[in-house]
């Protein structure tokens, strides 16, 4: 039986660092409410001209630095982003002309900050299936450019980043165990950027009335966020006939340490195993958990053989999780 094993993890942090004091001069807030509400005190945020594919390629040529395969082996490149270059061509082609992946189809996918596990998703059933051998996924998000400076409920919350896993087909008995992905479009109202589609295209009228922005019903989107992901974690241990004491790690997506909390009380999973670092950089979206997965990688907390439950949470909404055998 074919199974998709991540073989390396990469990740890319823009320098230069927003923190809670540099908000309270811009809007009317304060470091000791941002922290108290969402466990956020910094994040990263891009120089002037710098995109969704830039932030993409620093962290997959991180990632194809650590392992075998190069780029030319590539045979499909996933990047899951909202906050792409433009609307087209997609960032993936962008992304795999940068790294001379000239073998691999690419494709951008839309699933918010569920997105880099529907793209985990994605390749671990194309692997299966045997279409593809070697894939990588990104999750790279610019949401500044998409955040209004001047909403004190919103621009707490984001930053910018990107993180990218190399997957590859092994017989072995570890890798991607399962994926779950689930989606409720009646709440698309709760998280959403109304302008700048077909819907509402740009326009003198959407600049003026700021739709080219991030609008988000945060406390609704709290709610449903803690109710869906401590079904959706239980789940996925259940359907994996696992005890939540056999998990090694839980990485969730960043979003707010209160949700974070919320899912490990549910769990019963001590706080020591959960992976955190929404401290440092907020809410970067679809690229929040291939951050995380790399950053816990290289610090040396996860070891072969530990069970790890990623788990994320967005607009659309999405969510979905994977369990994943390291
Ligand atoms: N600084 C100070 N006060 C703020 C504030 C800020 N940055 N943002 C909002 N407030 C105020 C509100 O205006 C409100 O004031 P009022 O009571 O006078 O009306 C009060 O704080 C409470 O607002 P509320 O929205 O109920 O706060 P909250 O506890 O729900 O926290 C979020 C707000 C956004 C931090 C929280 O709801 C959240 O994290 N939601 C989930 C967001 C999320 O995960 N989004 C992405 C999906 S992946």
């Amino acid at each position: 039986m074919l199974r998709a094993r991540i073989v390396a993890t990469g990740s890319y942090l823009p320098e230069k660092i927003v923190t809670n004091q540099d908000l309270e001069r811009i809007v009317d807030t304060s470091d000791e409410w941002i922290t108290e509400r969402t466990g956020i005190k910094e994040r990263r945020i891009v120089g002037g001209c710098q995109a969704a594919s830039d932030l993409a390629y620093e962290a997959a040529h991180a990632a194809l630095k650590k392992t075998h395969i190069k780029a030319k082996d590539l045979d499909l490149i996933i990047v899951a982003t909202v906050t792409g270059d433009m609307p087209f061509p997609s960032t993936a082609c962008l992304l795999q002309a940068r790294l001379g992946a000239k073998h691999a189809a690419a494709f951008d996918l839309a699933a918010a900050c569920s997105g880099f596990i529907y793209g985990l998703h994605t390749a671990n059933a194309m692997i299966k299936s045997g279409m593809h051998q070697r894939i990588l996924v990104v999750g790279t998000e610019v949401l500044s450019k998409f955040t209004d400076w001047e909403d004190r409920t919103t621009c707490i919350i984001f930053g910018d980043g990107a993180g990218a896993v190399l997957l590859e087909a092994t017989k072995e008995k570890r890798g991607i165990l399962s994926t779950h992905i689930a989606s409720d479009g009646t709440l698309a109202d709760l998280i959403m950027v109304p302008g700048g589609g077909s819907r509402m295209g740009c326009s003198r009228e959407t600049i003026m009335k700021r739709l080219h922005f991030v609008k988000m019903k945060g406390n609704e989107t709290f709610k449903v966020a803690v109710r869906t992901l401590e079904e959706l974690a239980s789940q996925t241990l259940a359907e994996n006939k696992l005890d939540p004491s056999q998990l090694s790690l839980l990485i969730p997506h960043q979003a707010n340490l209160r949700i974070i909390q919320a899912t490990a009380k549910r769990l019963g999973l001590p706080m020591e195993k959960v992976f955190l670092n929404i401290e440092k950089y907020g809410n970067t979206s679809s690229a929040s958990v291939p951050i995380a997965l790399d950053e816990a990688v290289e610090s040396g907390r996860v070891k072969d053989g530990d069970y790890l439950l990623l788990e994320a949470f967005g607009g659309g909404l999405t969510w979905a999780s994977a369990l994943i055998r390291w």
